[in-house]
């Protein structure tokens, strides 16, 4: 038996080097051409504060000032995506995050090739999810619609 799907909503980060690149279309896309529902977006500068909120579990990281860093360079582009199993099915679109190990077909498969500027990031789990997303977005940021394929998703 498949396990049961579960009803998610993931953050997704288009980060500053995938603004940068042009590419916040082609990412887009793949979550809606899977069939996932976008249901908030912004384009921001995140702050240092937040950003270090964002990323405090990898504060002891040597890597951790450059995230923080990069993620603050330039604009990003948040989403809030909805959907079954969304947080997995995001990751797995998105491929691993190491991007020369990312398997063809995925986000940074396709897309990337350096660590730090891996062109997205998406939650890992769904308290993770629940964690970032209010860095985002507040409750009234949160459309509500009907995909006009839903019946078959
Ligand atoms: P992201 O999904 O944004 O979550 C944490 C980020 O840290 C990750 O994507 C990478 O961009 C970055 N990262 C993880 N490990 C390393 C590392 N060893 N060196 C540099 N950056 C890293």
């Amino acid at each position: 038996m498949p396990e049961a799907a579960t009803h998610e909503r993931t953050l997704v980060l288009v980060k500053p080097d995938g603004v940068r690149r042009a590419l916040i279309g082609e990412v887009i896309a793949r979550y809606e051409h899977k069939g996932l529902k976008i249901v908030a977006a912004k384009m921001i500068h995140v702050s240092k504060e937040t950003a270090e909120r964002h990323y405090e579990e990898h504060k002891a990281k040597p890597f951790f000032p450059e995230l923080v860093r990069s993620i603050t360079a330039s604009p990003v582009m948040a989403l809030a995506v909805e959907g079954r199993n969304a947080v997995a099915v995001v990751r797995l679109l998105n491929g691993a995050t190491k991007p020369w190990e990312a398997a063809p077909g995925t986000v940074r498969g396709d897309l990337a090739l350096a660590m730090t500027p891996n062109v997205v990031h998406a939650s890992d789990s769904v308290p993770t999810a629940q964690r970032e997303l209010p860095l985002y977005f507040s409750e009234k940021d949160y459309v509500s619609y009907t995909r006009v394929d839903e019946d078959y998703l």
